[in-house]
C-alpha cells in the first residue's frame, strides 16, 4: 500500500459527506474520541473533508471539531478535485463515505488501487451493478484494501459480519426474511396506529429516519439495495436488476423533485392506506415492507403478515433477518434490534474507521523474537 502513514503512527483520514447527518455526527464522536485521549486504538488524523460543493485537503490534519468550519470556509466548487487528488499517491490511509452519492462510490476502485481502505454508509458502492463491482474487487485484490460496509445495513446489528463469517464457515443460505428499512418499518407501523400515510412520512423525515426526499425509502430501492449487499454477503452474484421490487409509493409520484410537493402528494394515497390498514386489522394482520429470498428468487415489496409474525412485532425503525441455512435448518437464525437512525449509523461507520486504521497501524512495540536457546 502506497498511503500517507506519520511518523507519530496517526492514520490519515478523509471525510466525504461531511456536513451531512451521519457524517457531523461522526465528527462529534472523533472530537469526543480526541477529547478521551483516542485510547482505544491508532490515532487518527482527517486530512481531507468534502461534502457536495467544496473540499479541502490538510496534510497536516485538523482536529475534528473543526473540520466543519474550515470546510465551510473552502473554495465553493473545490469538492470534484479534492476527490480527484484523494487518489494520488500519497493517498489517506482511509476514507469515508458518508454520502449517498452513486458519483463517490465510482471512485471506490482509483482509492481502493492507490491503497486507501473504505469505509462506506453509502450502499450504492457495495450494492453496485456488475461493472462497478467487479472493478471493486478487482481494485482490493491488487492492492490489497479493504472495503468495510458495515453501516450500510442495520447500522450496527451484526448482520454482514455474520453472514459472510457463516459462508466462509461453509453455511450455505436457503431462505430468509428481513425488515431492512427502518423509515418503512416506522411509516407502516405508524399507519398501523391510524396515522395518515403522508403524516407517517412526514414524521419520518422530522425524526431523521427518512432523507429530506425520502424517493429511495418510499420506492423500496434503498431495501433492494440492502437486500442486494445481504446476499452478496451469503456469496450470491447479485445485482438490483435481480431483485423484485414492488413500490410502498409509485415511481411515478416519487418522480416529483421538491421534497415538500412530495410530501403534500402523498395525501392522495392516506386513503387507500387507511383502508389496507382496517383491513388488515380486522384480519389481525399487520403491513410491514419484507425483504425475502427463497428458491433463488430475490424480493422486497409491502406484505401484510399475521400479527404474531416475528417480523410484524419489531417497534418502529427495528430492522430484523431470519434466517434458514444448512447450518440453521432445525430452528432460524434471528437477528433483530434497532438498525436505523443518524447515532447508530454513525457509531457502526466509527467502529468500521476504527477496525480500518487499526489494519494499517504500525506496531509501536516489536517484541523480539526468542532465540533458539531460549527455545531449547
Ligand atoms: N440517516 C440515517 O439514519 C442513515 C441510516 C443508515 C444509512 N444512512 C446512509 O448514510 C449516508 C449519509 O446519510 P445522511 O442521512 O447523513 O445524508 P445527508 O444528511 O443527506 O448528507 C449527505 C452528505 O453527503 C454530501 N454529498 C452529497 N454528494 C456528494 C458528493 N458528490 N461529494 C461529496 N459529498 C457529497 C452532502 O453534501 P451537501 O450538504 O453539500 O449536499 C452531505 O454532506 C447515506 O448513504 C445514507 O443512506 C443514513
Amino acid at each position: 500500500m502506497t498511503t500517507a502513514a506519520a511518523s507519530d503512527g496517526a492514520i490519515s483520514v478523509a471525510l466525504l459527506g461531511a456536513s451531512g447527518r451521519v457524517g457531523s455526527r461522526l465528527l462529534e464522536l472523533l472530537a469526543a474520541r480526541e477529547a478521551a485521549g483516542g485510547r482505544d486504538g491508532a490515532p487518527l488524523r482527517i486530512v481531507a473533508a468534502l461534502n457536495s460543493r467544496a473540499g479541502f485537503l490538510a496534510r497536516a490534519g485538523v482536529p475534528a471539531g473543526r473540520v466543519l468550519d474550515r470546510l465551510a470556509a473552502a473554495a465553493p466548487g473545490s469538492a470534484a478535485a479534492v476527490r480527484a487528488a484523494l487518489a494520488q499517491r500519497p493517498a489517506p490511509q482511509v476514507i469515508v463515505d458518508c454520502t449517498a452519492s452513486a458519483e463517490v462510490a465510482a471512485c471506490y476502485p482509483a482509492w481502493l488501487a492507490a491503497g486507501s481502505d473504505v469505509v462506506a454508509a453509502n450502499k450504492h458502492g457495495p450494492a453496485a451493478d456488475r461493472p462497478l463491482a467487479r472493478a471493486i474487487a478487482a481494485a482490493r485484490a491488487a492492492s490489497g484494501a479493504a472495503l468495510h460496509d458495515a453501516a450500510t445495513v442495520g447500522a450496527q446489528l451484526p448482520l454482514l459480519a455474520t453472514l459472510r463469517e457463516l459462508h466462509a464457515a461453509g453455511d450455505r443460505v436457503a431462505a430468509f426474511e428481513a425488515v431492512l428499512s427502518g423509515t418503512l418499518s416506522y411509516v407502516l407501523g405508524r399507519v398501523q396506529e391510524g396515522t395518515a400515510l403522508s403524516a407517517a412520512v412526514r414524521e419520518a423525515v422530522g425524526c431523521g429516519y427518512a432523507e429530506p426526499h425520502p424517493a429511495s425509502d418510499l420506492s423500496g430501492m434503498d431495501a433492494a439495495r440492502k437486500l442486494v449487499i445481504l446476499l452478496r454477503a451469503c456469496g450470491h452474484d447479485v445485482e438490483l436488476a435481480d431483485i423484485e421490487r414492488v413500490p410502498l409509493v409509485e415511481d411515478a409520484l416519487l418522480a416529483e423533485p421538491a421534497p415538500e410537493r412530495l410530501l403534500a402528494r402523498l395525501a392522495a394515497l392516506d386513503g387507500t392506506w387507511r383502508a389496507r390498514a382496517a383491513i388488515a386489522d380486522a384480519r389481525r394482520e399487520r403491513w410491514i415492507y419484507r425483504a425475502s429470498f427463497a428458491d433463488g428468487r430475490a424480493r422486497v415489496a409491502p406484505e401484510a403478515v399475521p400479527a404474531g409474525h416475528p417480523l410484524a412485532r419489531l417497534a418502529p425503525c427495528e430492522n430484523a433477518l431470519i434466517l434458514r441455512s444448512r447450518y440453521y435448518h432445525a430452528a432460524p437464525l434471528t437477528i433483530a434490534g434497532p438498525g436505523a437512525g443518524v447515532d447508530l449509523t454513525a457509531a457502526a461507520v466509527l467502529a468500521d474507521l476504527l477496525a480500518a486504521a487499526a489494519r494499517h497501524a504500525v506496531p509501536r512495540v516489536r517484541l523480539a523474537a526468542p532465540s533458539a536457546a531460549a527455545l531449547a
